[in-house]
This record gives structure tokens, sequence and C-alpha cells, in this order.
């Protein structure tokens, strides 16, 4: 981790005034201060990513009653496990006597957790089942010492929770791209890999370097061969609306070409961003893949390959990028200042096997390499803004228009104003954003 020299005068106020600034020069890029300050990644945490969804893991990782993993963030660690009732609860960690830590392994099965400490059980739901000697103690109510809990949504096998329990259900947010994302049947795939990488870099330089693509060509010589988003007029435009024009007739999946944005500011609540957008590989490539070739049996209900792969974001830290093989899901993890993890979970068909149906190395070789890309030029970024004279500079207005969304939302959220604002209406035709392709990257 690189050490940083933090400022002992950091208050809300100076963040304020910080805000302030940066609102007079709308579409510069963010500040060294926002990745230096400690009020900044306190406020952070507490209205921005505790009352957003985050996406915790996939329904494969419990499939019976008493399964469990850990789902840590910050200084946060959740117990998502699967109750008698077959719904999924998602328990904070932490124990209700003096707060150790109630379950230590990263995944497990079991009836109840017993707090290593002084031996507290809890069940599966968090109620506290017993607690030593305790119940003599005057006033002392089992009731009243259970598991908090978090918010839990389950769509498309996929478990999402928010630590806010006036959090907008994120259900109705999920029913708006289901068109889009019921047919690749991620609720029976299977997660053919994870990978965590981490960095040593804050959360937004991770999550800035994902929503834009103008680092693409730089940075990626790989990605850059396979995604079309250059020259949006000259190759992008008509490929897209080539892809477009047979995207349903070639998958089979009615809709398939159809696009969503409710990002950012205009998520229909705040933290439950909803984002689908089908945009073109170049001639050729069916899938993410060296030479272009499939690299896994069909997904869902894909009937075939239409040369498009379908972007998405689910709430502000979680993507993914589905081609009709495979599927590939982003996290964003922030892990104090200067240290965040991207995690990236592949998955394919559900009875798909390796060695068989698939290479595992194959499959993987796109993103991963894409990635340690990405994770050399975030270190270089986040070295680069801890340095006390970077002066930031303006953002492309159309290859930087999503990371330039995002400073808008995050500035309002950071002081507190948690509103949305009413969607402009995007059609799949015209907006900037698809004329190039996608407006995201990895
Ligand atoms: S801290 Fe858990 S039983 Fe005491
Ligand atoms: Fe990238």
């Amino acid at each position: 981790m690189n050490p940083i020299a933090t400022d002992v005068e950091d208050s809300l106020a100076r963040l304020q005034e910080q805000v302030a600034a940066l609102r007079l020069r709308p579409g510069d890029a963010l500040p060294g201060y926002f990745f230096r300050s400690h009020v900044t990644y306190q406020q952070e945490l507490n209205n921005i990513v505790f009352k957003s969804w985050l996406w915790a893991g996939h329904v494969s990782q419990v499939p019976n009653v008493g399964d469990y993993f850990l789902y840590e963030l910050a200084e946060e660690s959740v117990i998502v496990v699967r109750h008698d009732d077959g719904e999924i609860r998602a328990l904070i960690n932490s124990c209700r006597h003096r707060g150790s830590r109630v379950c230590e392994l990263k995944q497990g099965h079991g009836k109840a957790f017993a707090c290593p400490y002084h031996g507290w059980v809890y069940g599966t739901d968090g109620r506290l089942k017993a607690a030593r000697h305790m119940d003599g103690v005057p006033g002392f109510r089992k009731e009243d010492h259970g598991l908090k809990h978090a918010r839990v949504a389950v769509r498309f096998g996929l478990i999402f929770i928010n630590f806010d329990p006036d959090a907008y259900d994120f259900n109705e947010a999920l029913a708006m791209v289901d068109p889009q994302l019921a047919p690749y049947h991620l609720e029976t795939a299977k997660i053919a890999h994870r990978e965590t990488y981490s960095v040593d870099a804050n959360w937004k330089i991770a999550l800035g370097n994902y929503l834009e693509c103008y680092h693409c060509e730089t940075a990626h010589r790989w990605y850059s061969k396979i995604h079309s988003f250059k020259d949006r007029e000259q190759v992008s435009a008509p490929l897209n609306r080539a892809m477009w024009a047979r995207a349903e007739k070639d998958t089979g999946v009615p809709d398939v070409d159809k696009a969503v944005y409710r990002m950012f500011r205009e998520a229909p609540g705040f933290g439950s961003c909803v984002y689908t957008s089908r945009y073109a590989l170049f001639a050729d490539y069916k899938t993410g893949s060296r030479d272009g070739a499939p690299l896994a049996p069909l997904m869902g209900d894909f009937k075939g390959y239409d040369g498009g792969a379908c972007d998405c974001q689910f709430g502000p830290l979680t993507y993914m990028l589905n081609y009709p093989d495979h599927c590939i899901l982003f996290r964003y993890v922030p892990f104090g200042i200067t240290r965040s993890d991207m995690e990236i979970v592949w998955f394919v068909k559900g009875d798909a096997v390796d060695g068989k149906d698939y290479n595992r190395e194959e499959l993987i070789w796109l993103w991963d390499q894409t990635t340690q890309e990405d994770k050399r030029i975030m270190n270089l970024n986040a070295s680069g803004v801890n340095s006390q004279f970077f002066e930031p500079g303006p953002q492309h207005p159309e290859f930087e228009d999503t990371p330039m969304r995002f400073i808008d939302w995050y500035l309002h959220a950071l002081a507190g104003n948690h509103s949305v604002v009413v969607p402009t209406v995007r059609t799949h035709r015209t907006s900037s954003l698809e004329a190039c392709g996608s407006g995201l990257d990895g």
C-alpha cells in the first residue's frame, strides 16, 4: 500500500468547500482531496456505500438450508445464509455481546453460529438462541439481542444486500431489466471461476476506470481488437445498427436489443441503479475470445450469436458484461482510503463441464488480461492523484460521459442529497452512449 500524508485539519467544512469548488468546474476530474480525506471516506460509507444495493454473491453459493458465506467490505462483515424457511438472510457479523466476529470461516454450513468469545449462539435467522449464564440477569431478554440484519434482494440468482432499512425496493429496479437479463438463466448458471484483484487505489479510482473506455486503446490491446468503441460515427455506430437489426432473430431472445438507462442520479431509487445496453463486437467475433470463436455452450434461452454483448449495471458498484455464451460480473469493494478490490466472477451455463464444454483458461483469458492491465493503470493513477501538485483536467464530454454522471451523483450523495431525478429519455438509436457501443469498459 502507498502510505499517504493525511490532512490533520480535515473536517466536514473542508469537505463542503471542496464539493462547492468542484461544482464550479463541472466536467473536471476529481481532485486529490477526495482520495486522501478520512472525513470524505467516512461520509462515502455512510451516505453512499451503506445506502446502496451491493452484490453479495450468487445463489449457487448457498444451495441448501444452513449454507453460508461471508461478504466483506470496508470494516464490515456480513453472513449471507440460507435460513430454514429457504430465504436468504444477511446478518451483520458482529456479536451483540461485546462485538466479536461471530463467524470466522469464509464459507460453510451449520445450524447456528456460536460466538467464539463467550459462546452466545445465534440461529441462521440471527435470533439469539442461547447466552451462557445470562438467563438470570435482571432485564436480559434474548429477543433484544439478535444479530442485526441487512436488507436482501435476490433476482437472476444474484444476491444483493443493502444496509439501509429504508432503501428503495431493488426488486422494482431489477424488474426493469428483466427482458434483457432473465434469458441468461443466471439463477441456474455455474460459477466457472472467480478472482479478486486488489489494488492500492481508492475505490473511486477503480470504479472510475471501469466507467470509461477513453483509456482502452492505450491500455487494452486485446480488448480493443474485439470490442467496438472507437471512431463512434464511422466505426461503432454502423456496427451497432447492424447488430441491433439482427439481434432478436440471431439470438432468439425478444427485446434483447433494447436498452434501459437508470444509472446514478437517474436510478429509480437511491443506490438502485439499473442499466443494460447491447453493443457490437468487431466483425468475426461471436464472443470475448482470442479468435472470436465461442468459448462455452450458449446461455439460457440464447439460440445463436448476434455479434453483440450486453453491458449491465446493478447498483453503483456492480457491473456485468454478458456474451451469449458466458457472463462476467465485476464488483468494486472499498477497503479503506487507499485499497480496494475488484472481483470478477465468470458464469457459464449450469451444466457446462470444464475441459469438455469449455476451457477455463481460455474462458477467463480476456478479462484476466484486461484486468491485470487495469490494475497497473489504477495503481499509477492512485500514485499520481496523491501528488500534492496534482491539478485535475477536463474529462472528454463523450468518452468520459459516464464518469461525469458518476461524479455528479457522488457529489450530491456525499452531501446527503439522496433524491433522484427524472431520467432523460434515451432510446438505443439516439444516445451518445450507444452510438459509441458502450459508455463502460473494464
Ligand atoms: S462477544 Fe460474542 S459472546 Fe461475548
Ligand atoms: Fe480498462
